[in-house]
């Protein structure tokens, strides 16, 4: 599925796309290139879950975590500067996958994919792209798999 959107719009695709996909999946990964939007994405499906903490970019600590609304916790990953599978795993962040109540919203998943397609949690995995619009440079397109 494709959207083509503007800011302003994006509260209600949220609404409508992503919320009622947290019922059947666990894990959200981020692709699309540097400033598409996908921590400005995150920021606000975590505003729509209940979570009223200041939302900051993980971009030097890898994860946040918010606690948000029926005892759900969401970890916000930025794996942008880690360096391999090792220290993901050696930081223990594999445990957040299998927490209950948790969700994971994972910006730069690429060195993990192998790891959770060959984990027991390969079929809670939804896939989220936003790339530019190169037609408006105030649009941006949201793929969905
Ligand atoms: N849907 C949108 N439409 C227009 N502008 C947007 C949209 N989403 C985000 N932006 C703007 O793009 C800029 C970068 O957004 P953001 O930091 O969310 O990108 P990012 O994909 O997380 O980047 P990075 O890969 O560096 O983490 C921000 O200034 C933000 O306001
Ligand atoms: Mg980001």
């Amino acid at each position: 599925m494709e959207i083509v959107f503007k800011l302003n719009e994006l509260d209600n695709i949220i609404k409508k796309e992503i919320i009622p996909r947290l019922k059947k999946y666990k894990i959200f990964l981020f692709t699309g290139p540097l400033g598409a939007g996908k921590t400005t994405f995150i920021k606000n499906v975590l505003k729509n879950c209940g979570v009223t903490d200041l939302i900051t970019s993980p971009t030097f600590n890898y994860v946040n975590s918010y606690q948000g609304k029926d005892k759900k916790i969401f970890n916000h990953f930025d794996l942008y500067r880690i360096e391999d599978l090792e220290s993901f795993f050696s930081l223990g962040f594999d445990e957040y996958f299998y927490k209950k109540d948790n969700f994971c919203f994972v910006e730069w998943p690429k060195i993990i994919e192998n790891f959770l397609i060959k984990s027991d949690m390969k079929d809670f995995i939804c896939r989220i792209e936003l790339r530019f619009c190169e037609a408006d440079i105030e649009k941006r397109i949201l793929i969905i798999n």
